[in-house]
């Protein structure tokens, strides 16, 4: 089964308006020939309209960070999924590992915001993945399954076919030290064999699946010769928009 590779950038906490303006713009230079591989940056909420003129009518997406979860209310400082479709987003990421530790986002809430996101047609990106400790203890894949059983908890396949999930370990974000081609294989193909178990064989042969953590242009294309590997969410190597663009571009260093 053939799936469209994704690459997608998560600017995190970096990048003020103006900033993410012009690295929008470098990418968008960079990435105009750029027809085969489905490309996403996610900038912090204050930035999502602005970036969202630049990439109008090219291959460039926006995603958001997070959502709330509720459609509107008194919420003082959160986002609907509603507020971030009208702000030009078409993906948001959801569960990533910094905000289940340091925002104390549980499996149940996580969930909730998948609802939210399915229901505003927004595609979500799931991130699970395992700390250190629980690699070490050897509970990588019980970690992961309770992550997609709960975060999925009560949905069809019908509604999550669109779904992105990424597996990110928590030991390798931010640290230089990347998941090995070994560890990347055999948990990615765990993940697929888990959705074919929990939903469909369908589904978990349409669902992407992509690899985060230390993601740079010298291990792009290791990575993306792992076959149940469809593309990347790079954090630190998405903030420069040449070093994003090679990354982009893996299929020239495959
Ligand atoms: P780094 O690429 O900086 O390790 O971050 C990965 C990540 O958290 C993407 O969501």
């Amino acid at each position: 089964m053939k799936r469209t590779p994704m690459i997608a950038g998560n600017w995190k906490m970096f990048k003020t308006g103006p900033e993410a303006v012009q690295t929008a713009l470098r990418l968008v230079a960079g990435c105009r020939d750029v027809t085969d591989v489905d490309i996403m940056i996610a900038p912090a909420f204050v930035a999502l309209s602005l970036v969202a003129q630049i990439v109008k009518n090219t291959p460039v997406r926006l995603g958001a960070q997070n959502l709330y979860f509720e459609k509107q209310g008194a919420f003082t400082g959160e986002i609907s999924a509603d507020m971030l479709k009208a702000a030009g987003a078409a993906y948001v990421i959801i569960g990533h590992s910094e905000r289940r530790q340091h925002f104390f986002e549980t499996d149940e809430a996580v969930c909730k915001k998948i609802r939210a996101a399915v229901t505003a047609n927004l595609t979500p990106i799931l991130c699970v993945g395992e700390t250190e400790a629980q690699r070490d203890q050897e509970k990588t894949f019980l970690t992961l399954d309770k992550q997609v059983s709960d975060g999925l908890q009560g949905f069809g396949p019908d509604e999550i076919k669109d779904l992105i999930l990424a597996y990110e370990p928590v030991w390798a974000i931010g640290t230089g030290k990347s998941a090995s081609v070994a560890q990347v294989k055999e948990v990615h193909q765990y993940l697929r064999s888990l959705l074919e178990k929990r939903f469909s064989p369908d589904l978990a042969q349409t669902i992407r699946i992509l690899y985060g953590g230390s993601v740079k242009p010298e291990n792009i294309a290791d990575l993306m010769r792992i076959e149940d590997v469809d593309g990347a969410l790079v954090g630190g190597a998405s903030l420069d928009a040449d070093t994003f663009t090679k990354i982009i571009k893996f299929d020239t260093i495959l």
